[in-house]
């Protein structure tokens, strides 16, 4: 009994060492409120959660001013016409997040009269909430405790019990780990502060131990293993793909098609292409006979699971428009609202200035 005793005032010496921290050093962010204060909108807490999944605060801050501001609650988005969303995600990336966001606000309106639901174990049932969005969220906006594990928070909790354990098996020795220093009370608070300390003095590289609140408690740093935690397992190489894209012009129009809503890029506006995947390189076949030009360059894209370099080739409109893949003709001057994805908003740069050569 000792032993969990002392762990438990451990424990709480590192809740409370951090959110002493946090309470001089949170970061000033446009979904959270001040520490310490009422928890924000649990729409806008899901909203940021969502987007922050694998991109960065900075990324996040005007698409979620643009989202918030656009559609400010559940019924409003859950109304939203699927395209525009779709269109206002572009140059966000992982595009299953945009498609689950609309789904996720419409069950939250036809089956919880929208207001989310307010535990981790109901959250997680939702459309595009996984079990660490499901955790946040519900830490954050509702005062659940229940540890909150991102990667920032993995590095921080790794180092802190000096884990070696490679990632990502040591992933559940870790969420041990965090649900035994999370408190019952400022649940959410200690979480931000943990993803602030991973997003600032506990970095990756050079970890700033000689000014961090926690360094008395840190294994790792009395081990001087800081750097080396957490260990990682070697990653897979990612398989090169090539695809081509298709330019079909006329009378400063472009031809843009929608994408099936299954594979990648789903449900966004996009040039044709040739069917690449992350499995199989595009197949190289133009959408209709007509005389394609290349167009010098090509598009480096990194993908999750693949690296894509794209082609583009380019023709004028053909007489018979019924040979054209469902589609529209998209004003260049506007190219900018259509929402395409990072990569077909590179491949129409490449084109614009291949023609201006001309
Ligand atoms: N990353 C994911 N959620 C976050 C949050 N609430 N604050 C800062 N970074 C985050
Ligand atoms: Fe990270 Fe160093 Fe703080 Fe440990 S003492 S939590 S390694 S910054």
């Amino acid at each position: 009994m000792a032993s969990v005793q002392q762990r438990d005032d451990f424990s709480g010496d590192i809740a409370s060492a951090l959110l002493g921290h946090y309470d001089r050093h949170a970061r000033d962010l446009p979904w959270r409120s001040p520490p310490g204060t009422p928890p924000p909108d649990p729409y806008r807490v899901w909203m940021s959660e969502i987007m922050l999944q694998q991109t960065t605060v900075a990324a996040v801050f005007s698409y979620f001013e643009k989202f918030t501001e656009r559609w400010p609650d559940f019924a409003a988005l859950a109304s939203a016409d699927d395209a525009d969303v779709m269109a206002a995600w572009a140059g966000l990336g992982y595009y299953s997040r945009a498609r689950n966001l609309i789904k996720c606000a419409r069950v939250v309106v036809a089956e919880y009269g929208g207001e989310l639901p307010e535990t981790s174990v109901e959250l997680a049932k939702l459309p595009g909430i996984g079990a660490y969005t499901a955790a946040a969220i519900a830490a954050i906006a509702f005062g659940e405790r229940v540890p909150v594990v991102d990667a920032n928070v993995e590095r921080v909790t790794a180092r802190l019990f000096a884990i070696e354990t490679p990632l990502p098996a040591a992933k559940p020795e870790i969420r041990a780990a965090v649900d035994a220093i999370t408190p019952a009370e400022r649940p959410g608070d200690f979480a931000q502060a943990m993803m602030d300390l991973g997003a600032s003095l506990c970095s990756v590289r050079n970890p700033q131990c000689l000014i961090c609140p926690l360094q008395m408690h840190c294994t790792a740093q009395t081990a001087g293993l800081t750097e080396t935690l957490p260990r990682k397992a070697a990653k897979k190489a990612k398989p090169d793909r090539t695809g081509t894209a298709f330019w079909i012009e006329r009378e400063g129009h472009v031809w843009l098609i929608r994408r099936s809503d299954r594979g990648m890029l789903g449900g966004m506006r996009s040039l044709p292409d040739d069917g690449w995947n992350a499995r199989t390189d595009g197949d190289s076949q133009p959408p209709f006979a007509a005389n394609w030009n290349a167009v010098p360059g090509e598009v480096a894209h990194v993908f999750t699971h693949f690296r894509l370099t794209l082609r583009l080739a380019a023709t004028a409109a053909p007489i018979d428009e019924s040979s054209l893949p469902p589609g529209e003709w998209w004003p260049l001057k506007s190219l900018d609202s259509a929402g395409l994805p990072t990569l077909f908003s590179k491949a129409a740069k490449l084109a614009i200035r291949a023609r201006q050569k001309i």
